[in-house]
């Protein structure tokens, strides 16, 4: 089995950005597991399916069309061959991943294509469950934590730059709902794996969480 660097997190500790980066410096695939639970999410919303309803939900996942495409630097996410990749990230498909998310017919179905990820060289694995559930025997497992503060200063900057206009307070609430609802779910709650090594990013540069991640694959 090619070897797998699990990347696990709660929501804005920087996991993605860390996850792409390691990926292109290895020349290893990227699994953005919150994308197929954001996929599910937007599936189901287009078909005006319940979202309190698990048996259909995990109907949807079974069945998804998906596609992940490189287009100029970026990886384009195709749902049944439409470019979604704007839609996937809007705020009430962001709402409708996190419900998703805690059915564990969902999570079931998504968990061999999570896996079919794996090929040679290797995988970066950036999601919520990489190191505990979907790859238990990965040699390398990082849980990256920011604090609650740090990690809405973040998204604020972000949506700064797009022009987008929110209040931080708002935004540290989303946060602390959001950790709420991932680490009290019954399946696959946020936790670190036990052998993960937990990297707190607070006050930490890109750069310098890169640095850190990368000494532990080569070790
Ligand atoms: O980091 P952020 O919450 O903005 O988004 P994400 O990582 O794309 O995850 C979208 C949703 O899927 C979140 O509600 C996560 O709780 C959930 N998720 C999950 O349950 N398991 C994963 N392996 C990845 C994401």
């Amino acid at each position: 089995q090619p070897p797998v660097i699990t990347i696990d997190g709660p929501s804005g500790s920087g996991k993605g950005t860390i996850a792409k980066l390691l990926a292109e410096k290895l020349k290893f695939s990227l699994l953005d597991s919150g994308a197929l639970y954001r996929l599910t999410a937007l599936a189901a919303l287009s078909r005006d399916i319940d979202l309190a309803d698990e048996a259909a939900l995990t109907k949807v996942a079974s069945g998804l069309d998906i596609r992940f495409e490189p287009r100029d630097g970026e990886v384009a996410v195709l749902l049944e061959g439409r470019d979604v990749s704007r839609d996937i990230r809007m705020e009430r498909v962001s709402m409708a991943a996190s419900k998703v998310a805690a059915m564990p017919g969902v999570r079931a179905a998504l968990l061999q294509r999570q896996r079919d990820f794996l090929k040679p060289p290797g995988l970066v694995a950036d999601g919520r469950d990489m190191g505990t559930t979907v790859f238990p025997d990965a040699p390398v497992k990082v849980f990256l934590t920011a604090s609650a503060e740090e990690r809405a200063r973040r998204r604020y900057e972000q949506l700064r730059e797009k022009g987008v206009s929110v209040s931080l307070r708002d935004l540290l609430e989303d946060i602390r709902a959001r950790d709420a609802r991932d680490m009290n779910r019954a399946a696959s709650p946020l936790v670190a794996a036990e052998d993960a090594v937990e990297l707190d990013s607070t006050g930490v540069t890109i750069d310098g969480v890169l640095e850190k991640v990368l000494q532990l694959v080569l070790e």
